[in-house]
């Protein structure tokens, strides 16, 4: 049984005291939800993925409350040379277990193909992170009725050789969904999360495919949330502009099932 995980994507928001104050606000429901069982604690994973500057000031406000930190990316190598950027190892030394690599806002911005995007998930998991996988067809793909094909063309590409179930996760994101306003019907959601499970199977076996979290992402608020989260092959959201509201995310993670 896959263990429902939501997500939130912060992006390129928050100063020091916006951060803490958001993590706090998080870290107060779950400790009030455990202590009280008044709304009760949701039953997933929570997540959350800020900006590297404030991983730090969020750790510390979400010691005790079993909320997770990730990073929203890492370089493929462990150090060196590489101005700006952070490695796997510097995101588990300040306390993440996870880490979002091939977002499509990486892909389009800087250029990050599937070749980069599979060596920095087995950089990931060499530190014992567990990699967040993003794929996503663009409306223009999807118009053309390729959206099936481009997405499993990227799990294809983006996925290492080895990892140990359930130590991966994917996200299908849509890229026209991101941030616009627009989501995938939740029958088109299911449909390419079955795809991509498919296509899991084939390559790693049943039983690696049945245990990999697969994350559905773009545009998921709490108005959608447990419509989009329906499927069985959902497993939760990764939630940009709406993990940005404790309120929001709270309730994004009261849908799930
Ligand atoms: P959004 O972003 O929820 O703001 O659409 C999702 C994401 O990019 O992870």
């Amino acid at each position: 049984m896959r263990r429902p995980l939501i997500a939130g994507n912060w992006k390129m928001n928050g100063r020091l005291a916006d951060g803490r104050l958001l993590a706090e606000e998080i870290a107060q429901r779950v400790h009030r939800a455990t202590e009280t069982g008044v709304p009760p604690l949701p039953a997933c994973d929570l997540l959350v993925c800020p900006p590297f500057t404030l991983l730090e000031a969020v750790h510390r406000a979400l010691a005790g409350s079993g909320v997770l930190l990730g990073g929203q990316d890492c370089h493929p190598e462990a150090c060196g040379a590489h101005t700006g950027d952070v490695s796997a190892a510097m995101l588990a030394d300040l306390g993440c277990s996870y880490v979002i690599v091939g977002h499509s806002e990486r892909r389009q911005n800087h250029g990050e193909d599937d070749a980069l995007v599979r060596a920095k998930a087995a950089a990931a998991i060499a530190e014992d992170l567990v990699p967040i996988v993003c794929v996503g067809e663009t409306e223009a793909e999807r118009d053309e009725g390729r959206a099936l094909a481009v997405v499993t063309g990227q799990v294809a590409g983006s996925l290492p050789e080895l990892f140990e179930p359930p130590r991966l996760v994917l996200a299908y994101e849509p890229v026209w969904a991101i941030g616009t306003g627009k989501t995938a019907t939740p029958e088109d959601a299911a449909e390419v999360h079955r795809a991509i499970r498919g296509a899991l199977a084939e390559r790693y076996g049943a039983e690696a495919a049945g245990a990999v979290r697969i994350l559905y992402g773009g545009s998921v608020k709490p108005e959608n949330a447990a419509a989009l989260l329906g499927d069985a092959d959902v497993d939760g959201a990764l939630v940009g502009g709406a993990s940005l509201k404790a309120d929001d995310f709270w309730r994004i993670a009261e849908a799930v099932g």
